[in-house]
């Protein structure tokens, strides 16, 4: 029974690694029921990163434990509101989309630190730095 409860955990967070890593996802497969439907304007304060800010290198990108420790916190803190598999639910929108999986890491860094408060995307300046570029990463 143990077993079985870390594996299903090591498949979650396994599933919320690869949307972190924001990498190859198909966003179409993917239009779940309660999720609101796909539209890229919901994505558009992507767009407003500085150009600094989406050019700079995420400091844990050689680090091998960042992306098991961003799945963690995708878990605590963003599967709430965008699913466990962040494919979206009514509260927020699917993080597979293609505006968010061609971001660049930076990018979604401003992202979180600035976040989207008046369409309630919380900002995640509380998060310590080192933790907002682990779930970029
Ligand atoms: C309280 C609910 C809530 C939580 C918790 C939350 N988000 Fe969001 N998020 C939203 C909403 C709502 C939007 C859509 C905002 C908009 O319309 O621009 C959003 C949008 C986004 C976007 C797309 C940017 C855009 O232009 O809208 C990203 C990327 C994102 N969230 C990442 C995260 C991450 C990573 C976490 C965890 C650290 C997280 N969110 C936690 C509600 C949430």
């Amino acid at each position: 029974m143990k077993a079985f409860g870390a594996a299903l955990a090591s498949c979650v967070l396994f599933l919320a690694v690869s949307v972190v890593l924001g990498q190859n996802q198909n966003p179409n497969k993917s239009p779940t029921s309660a999720a609101p439907k796909y539209d890229p304007a919901i994505y558009a304060e992507l767009q407003r990163a500085p150009k600094k800010a989406r050019e700079r290198a995420n400091p844990l990108e050689n680090d091998p434990d960042a992306v098991a420790a961003g799945a963690i916190l995708f878990e605590q803190h963003c599967a709430e509101c965008h699913g466990k598999s962040a494919k979206g639910t009514r509260k927020a929108p699917s993080l597979r989309a293609p505006e968010v999986q061609s971001a660049t890491p930076g990018t979604l860094f401003w992202l979180l630190t600035n976040g989207v408060v008046r369409k309630k995307m919380p900002v995640w300046s509380k998060l310590p730095e080192p933790q907002r570029w682990q779930l970029v990463r």
